[in-house]
């Protein structure tokens, strides 16, 4: 049986990957997506969203979230993914419409109607999840996990403390941490390491098909900004771990801890504080430490190949 999930994202080139990811794999099955604002503005995200999912042929309903943070004003990050927060492939205009329901309420609605517990799996701030916990106490109990991509044991990428994901919303991802339901935490302690190279954006691009391609001239646009800011010798493709996890755990190591964010700190805002030892609380997160990329990436390419 599939494992029912609902995507929470912003589009984003890793998080239009982790769409991509989860429409081609049979051990996923998409009830629903929603949007975040984060990469860009949620207008941005949103459209994103719907372009990716009309061009993949996905019929998944797809929902707007909320615009900025529970309390903060919003950041968004156009150097890393350009002025339309999709930069690269030329996208037609969406065929899939937008759900005339919020984020919260399309959530709250595959929630109640799926006749099995359901993975959230959020791939930008954490700001819908936590007003879906809010809204919606008494539908935790159908929330199996959380696989999520976001902060780090280690150090931050977009302050040396935070993860861009946590440090946009951190009341949000305080309140999720510490919702009392599993965590599956893909921060940049893999995500660093799940490296796609020019080589294997080239091995996409040899696949030949629609998706394929739109694929790697996606990872043309991002490897612009890894190559110029980083020297890790590839991009980093961060939100494809939060699904990948879900599709083969076997293909990462993790290490059990509790986690908790920083929401006060003038330096240290965001940054999640991942305590293995298991001193400040439950051990209840799952932090994703390490993978097998050439698996990983071989995961990418069987899934790419099965789409047109
Ligand atoms: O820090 C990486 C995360 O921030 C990824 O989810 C990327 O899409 C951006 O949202
Ligand atoms: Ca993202």
């Amino acid at each position: 049986m599939p494992i029912p999930v609902i995507m929470d994202c912003d589009p984003g080139h890793d998080d239009a990957i982790a769409l991509v990811l989860a429409h081609a794999s049979p051990e996923i099955e998409i009830l629903a997506v929603t949007t975040s604002a984060g990469n860009q503005t949620i207008e941005k995200t949103t459209l994103n969203a719907r372009k990716v999912l009309s061009f993949i042929g996905s019929d998944a309903p797809v929902a707007r979230g909320a615009s900025k943070p529970l309390f903060r004003e919003l950041i968004i990050a156009p150097e890393v993914h350009g002025e339309s927060g999709l930069d690269g492939p030329a996208l037609p205009e969406p065929t899939r419409p937008e759900s005339p329901l919020s984020a919260v309420e399309l959530a709250a609605k595959a929630l109640r109607e799926s006749d099995r517990p359901v993975t959230l799996v959020p791939t930008g701030a954490l700001t819908n999840v936590a007003a879906l916990f809010l809204a919606h106490p008494e539908l935790k109990s159908k929330v199996e996990r959380i696989s999520l991509m976001g902060g780090s044991a280690i150090g931050g990428n977009w302050t040396p403390a935070a993860e861009f994901n946590i440090l946009v919303d951190p009341e949000a991802a305080h309140i999720v941490f510490n919702s009392g339901i599993p965590v599956t935490m893909c921060g940049l302690d893999v995500t660093h390491k799940a490296l796609v190279t020019r080589a294997d954006t080239e091995r996409f691009r040899s696949i030949g098909k629609r998706c394929s391609t739109m694929v790697a001239e996606l990872m043309d646009f991002f490897v612009k900004f890894h190559e110029a800011n980083f020297s890790f010798g590839g991009s980093p493709l961060h939100d494809p771990c939060a699904v990948a996890w879900l599709i083969d755990p076997t293909v990462f190591e993790s290490r059990e801890a509790h986690v908790d964010v920083e929401c006060r700190g003038r330096l240290t805002v965001g940054a999640t504080v991942v305590d293995f030892d298991g001193r400040t609380g439950e051990r209840n997160v799952d932090v994703v430490m390490g993978l097998d990329r050439e698996r990983f990436i071989d995961m990418l390419d069987g899934a790419l190949r099965r789409l047109d």
